[in-house]
């Protein structure tokens, strides 16, 4: 028996859009003179839009209204849209079109639970919106990351158990969501950082055989 689906996130798993999204709240934290840096963003990846402002702004003294929340993040995501325009298939990380095709090779559906509401222009940039047999709609998912509901969204459109079911994460916030649904994770990046996954790879380029392969030969 092996696993049925694999659910991956996007931004830092299939490509490195994680780095983008940085780059963007960095100059919004950067104009407002509020300190922001890499580790701080560790705390961002598979984080929704507004918590992630949320995190940012309160490490600022001042107070900032709805409306002054709202433009900001309108800001931010502005000036993540025009760092993502040009993505293209060059910008898909090493051993993701392999995993496809390992797991299409043995009928195991391929899901994807980004919380980004930009996911479907990225996955289109990208030359791969035909690989997933579903597509999370982030808006439409009530608790974001660490919450499982974006992972039980999937398995429920694939009409399967979440135990059936892996997931792909680079985001601590991410694989504690696949967990909590009762899925088993691989995580993608820092093993001190993603401790609650079963396994951890430090990138991409060997997914399907030192990840994918060794679940499915546990399960
Ligand atoms: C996640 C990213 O995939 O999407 C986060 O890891 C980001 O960094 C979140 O904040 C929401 O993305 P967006 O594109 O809807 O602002
Ligand atoms: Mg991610």
């Amino acid at each position: 028996m092996t696993y049925r689906a694999c659910i991956f996130d996007l931004d830092g798993v299939i490509t490195d859009t994680a780095h983008y999204h940085f780059l963007a709240w960095k100059a919004l934290a950067d104009g407002l003179g509020i300190p922001f840096d890499e580790d701080d963003n560790h705390h961002l990846k598979g984080v929704g839009r507004m918590e992630s402002l949320d995190f940012i702004l309160a490490r600022s003294d001042r107070t900032f209204d709805a409306t002054t929340r709202d433009r900001l993040a309108t800001e931010k995501n502005d000036h993540y849209k025009t760092l993502i325009k040009g993505i293209s298939p060059a910008d898909l990380l090493p051993g993701i079109i392999e995993a496809f095709d390992w797991l299409d090779a043995r009928g195991i559906r391929i899901g994807l639970a980004s919380a980004s509401k930009n996911a479907p222009e990225v996955i289109a940039g990208l030359g791969i919106a035909d690989r997933f047999h579903y597509v999370a709609d982030a808006g439409a998912i009530p608790r974001g990351k660490p919450a499982p509901d974006i992972f039980l969204d999937v398995a429920n459109a694939f009409g399967i158990a979440p135990e059936d079911a892996i997931g792909v994460e680079d985001a601590a916030a991410g694989v504690t969501a696949i967990k909590a649904a009762g899925m088993r994770a691989v995580g993608i990046g820092d093993a001190a950082i993603l401790r609650e996954a079963d396994l951890v790879l430090p990138d991409t380029s060997r997914l399907a055989a030192n990840g994918l392969a060794v679940l499915a030969a546990q399960a």
